[in-house]
C-alpha cells in the first residue's frame, strides 16, 4: 500500500467524568444523573460574562484569554482562529489584529463573526467546570486612538512581531530572523521606539447573541440564551435544553 492511502485513525478515549471523588450528586447522595443549574440571574449578558471570566481568572490566572473567532468570506467560506480578548464592556469585546490578515478581508466584506470561548478548570470543591460563552454579532473597525493604549503595553516582542510579520504572508525563515534582529538592534541603539503600525488594527464584536453553557461533572449541562431586541436595545433571556 501506498503510504499516502495509509489512513490515520486516532480514538479519543472518553474519561467518564462520574469517577471523580466529587462525583456525589447534587443532593450529595450518590444520584447517577442530574441536571446543572447556572444560578446567577443577570438582566445583561456582558455582567453574566463578567462573572463568569472573573471565576475562570481566579482558578486559572495564567491561562491565555483566548476565544476562537469565526469569520466569512464573501464567497461563504468560514474561517475560525483563535485570539486574545483584550478589553470588553457593555457593548461588546475587542480584539487586535493585522489589517492585512485573512480575518480582516473577512470582517470588511462580510461584518458578521462570532467568539466562543471555553473555559475548563476544577474549583475549590474539586468540582470539573466546563464553561462555554457563545457571542455573535457584527464587528468594527474601531478609531486608533480607542486602542492605543493597548498597544502601548504590549511586550516588546509583540510590538516587534507587528512591525516584523505580515500575517499570512509566505515567509523565509533565515530572512526573517534577520529582519527581526535588526529591528530588535535598533530599539537597543534607542533608534526605533516601535510605533503603533498602521496595519494594527482593533476591531469590536457588537454582540446581538450571546449563549452561556455550563457544565459539572456527570451533571447534564444548562444553557441560557440571550437575544437583542435591537428596537430598544434590550436583552431577551431563555433557558434552553444542552
Ligand atoms: C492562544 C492564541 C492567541 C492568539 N491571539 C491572536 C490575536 O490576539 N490576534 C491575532 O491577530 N492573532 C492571534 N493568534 C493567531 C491566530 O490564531 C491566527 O493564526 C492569525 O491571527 C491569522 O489568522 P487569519 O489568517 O485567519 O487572519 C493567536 C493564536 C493563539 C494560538
Amino acid at each position: 500500500m501506498h503510504w499516502l492511502s495509509r489512513s490515520t485513525r486516532c480514538v479519543i478515549k472518553s474519561i467518564p467524568l462520574w469517577e471523580t471523588s466529587s462525583a456525589k450528586g447534587s443532593t450529595g447522595n450518590g444520584d447517577l444523573s442530574d441536571l446543572a443549574r447556572i444560578e446567577e440571574t443577570c438582566d445583561h449578558p456582558v455582567d453574566l460574562f463578567k462573572t463568569w471570566h472573573e471565576e475562570r481568572r481566579r482558578y486559572k490566572p495564567n491561562a491565555p484569554d483566548a476565544c476562537c473567532l469565526a469569520t466569512t468570506s464573501k464567497d461563504c467560506k468560514v474561517s475560525a482562529r483563535n485570539v486574545i480578548l483584550r478589553e470588553f464592556d457593555n457593548d461588546g469585546f475587542v480584539i487586535l489584529t493585522d489589517s492585512r490578515s485573512r480575518k480582516i478581508d473577512d470582517v470588511e466584506n462580510v461584518p458578521y463573526a462570532a467568539m466562543c470561548y471555553l473555559w475548563f478548570y476544577i474549583n475549590d470543591q474539586g468540582q470539573k467546570i466546563m464553561k462555554q460563552v457563545r457571542v455573535e454579532g457584527v464587528m468594527k473597525k474601531l478609531e486608533r486612538e480607542q486602542f492605543r493604549h493597548l498597544y502601548d503595553r504590549e511586550p516588546l516582542f509583540c510590538k516587534i512581531r507587528s512591525h516584523l510579520c505580515e500575517q499570512g504572508r509566505e515567509v523565509k525563515w533565515d530572512e526573517l530572523k534577520q529582519r527581526h534582529d535588526e529591528i530588535l538592534d535598533s530599539v537597543r541603539r534607542k533608534e526605533n521606539d516601535l510605533p503603533m503600525p498602521e496595519h494594527f488594527v482593533g476591531y469590536k464584536l457588537f454582540p446581538s447573541m450571546m449563549e452561556f453553557y455550563f457544565a459539572r461533572d456527570y451533571l447534564i449541562a444548562d444553557r441560557i440564551l440571550y437575544r437583542k431586541d435591537a428596537s430598544n436595545n434590550s436583552w431577551e433571556k431563555h433557558r434552553i435544553a444542552a
